[in-house]
């Protein structure tokens, strides 16, 4: 990770929530919108965001308010912007903003990716292997792949949901913009696949082909594994992947509710022990404020995964609590620094804590506090002349700075 990338989201009637704002200038703007709109049809107002070659569907309509921008990644000054269909009138799913084509920091254009052919629903709804359905959250490997799961499924509300097709794993080859492995995730696997946000790769130093995915199943509350070498997946199972029922409950600008979210991150850290070519991977559950280490030798394990949780279960470690209104849904590790980064829903900030100190609530720092603009969606009621979306980013060792992390 050389730079931290925060997509932010805010909602109507956005208030204080009686925290402190702490180094509020730390994290840098890089774009921001109010709402998406399509360009590609014709649309009047100026703050627009998708092109596209036109493809006639008219069954599923632009629907500015369902366009809800939620994970982003950068690579090579691309940024490649998710909006999971959560909503009808989403025309792509996977985008990309060429960031030397939209020098603007106000309404930059999200072009589909790979195309928008790939990322089109079929008016019928049928199956297609070679479309993409709803992505939420992508992450680039160091060989210039895209992986991220397509969940198949579109989460449309009022009982419209509909499983498309089998959840599948993607990995694109962004030097030639194909895809180069699709892996349907099999029904003995998960049912349903609307429960992995989130995706994390480990990438040998030496070797692109022997790769692993980590994908978290929040829903499930499993961990699952894909050897891009073997071919296969497998999975673990862990009490630790559970939600703490004492941290469920949730406040973000004033809306409350309760989550049941299970284990949502996974964060590829440093080394195991000092000599080891062994990692740690961290990971959490959303609703929680526990982080859990285990070695990534022990996740690439397939036989260890089947011999079952008697058996790997104690190699999974809880390292302790964050500490207070510290629940987070993503998290991600620098090298250089050491430094764990935290997005945290409740208190809307980026968290922070170097993985070389010991592991308490003292060691935990905020790097971005900011209750106006860095908001999560907590509804989908939009503003429509506010900004909603925005994008930061800082480097992980300015972030770090001036914080218990540095
Ligand atoms: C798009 O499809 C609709 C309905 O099938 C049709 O009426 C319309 O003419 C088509 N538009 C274009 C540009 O092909
Ligand atoms: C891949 O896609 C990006 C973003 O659309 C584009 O800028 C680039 O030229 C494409 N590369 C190739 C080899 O087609
Ligand atoms: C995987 O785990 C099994 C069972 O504990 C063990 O026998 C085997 O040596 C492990 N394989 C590797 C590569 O560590
Ligand atoms: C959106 O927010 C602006 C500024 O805070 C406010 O003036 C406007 O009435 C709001 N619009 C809606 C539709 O809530």
């Amino acid at each position: 990770m050389d730079k931290l990338i925060v997509l932010g989201l805010l909602v109507v009637g956005a208030l204080h929530v009686g925290l402190r704002i702490v180094s509020a200038e730390k994290l840098e703007l890089v774009y921001q919108w109010s709402q998406l709109r399509d360009v590609s049809r014709g649309a009047a107002l100026p703050n627009v965001v998708f092109s596209s070659d036109s493809v006639n569907n008219s069954e599923d309509t632009f629907n500015t308010y369902g366009n809800l921008p939620m994970g982003v990644t950068h690579h090579k000054g691309f940024l490649y912007v998710t909006i999971p269909r959560r909503r009808p009138g989403i025309p792509a799913t996977l985008n990309v903003i060429d960031m030397a084509r939209n020098p603007s920091v106000n309404d930059p254009t999200l072009s589909p990716y790979p195309n928008l052919l790939v990322n089109t629903l079929r008016s019928d709804f049928a199956a297609d292997p070679k479309r993409i359905i709803s992505v939420y959250r992508t992450q680039v490997d160091r060989c210039d792949r895209l992986w991220f799961v397509d969940t198949g499924y579109l989460e449309y509300p009022g009982g419209a949901g509909r499983q498309v097709q089998r959840p599948a794993l993607w990995v694109i080859d962004l030097t030639i913009n194909r895809s180069v492995r699709r892996f349907e995730i099999p029904p003995e696997m998960v049912e349903f696949g609307w429960g992995i946000p989130n995706i994390e790769v480990d990438v040998d130093g030496s070797d692109c082909g022997r790769a692993y995915a980590y994908m978290p199943d929040y829903e499930q509350r499993r961990l699952y594994v894909y050897g891009l070498s073997e071919g296969r997946m497998w999975r673990f199972e862990h009490n630790y992947f559970s939600f703490e029922p004492r941290y469920g409950d949730f406040n973000v600008a004033r809306q409350r509710f309760t989550w049941y979210d299970g284990i949502f991150s996974v964060a590829l850290g440093g080394r195991w022990q000092e000599s080891s070519t062994e990692r740690t991977v961290y990971l959490h559950a959303m609703a929680s404020v526990s982080e859990i280490a285990v070695s990534n030798r022990i996740l690439q394990n397939e036989t260890l995964a089947q011999l079952g949780n008697g058996v790997y279960g104690s190699a999974f470690r809880h390292l302790g609590a964050r500490g207070p209104n510290t629940q987070s849904s993503s998290h991600a590790y620098d090298p250089i620094t050491g430094v764990l980064f935290y997005a945290e829903v409740n208190r809307n900030s980026i968290g922070c804590w170097n993985t070389n100190r010991p592991f308490t609530p003292d060691n935990h720092g905020i790097v971005h506090l900011d209750n106006d603009e860095m908001i999560y969606p907590a509804d989908l009621r939009l503003n429509r002349t506010a900004v909603n979306y925005r994008i930061w980013r800082q480097s992980a060792f300015r972030a770090a700075a001036g914080t218990i992390c540095e």
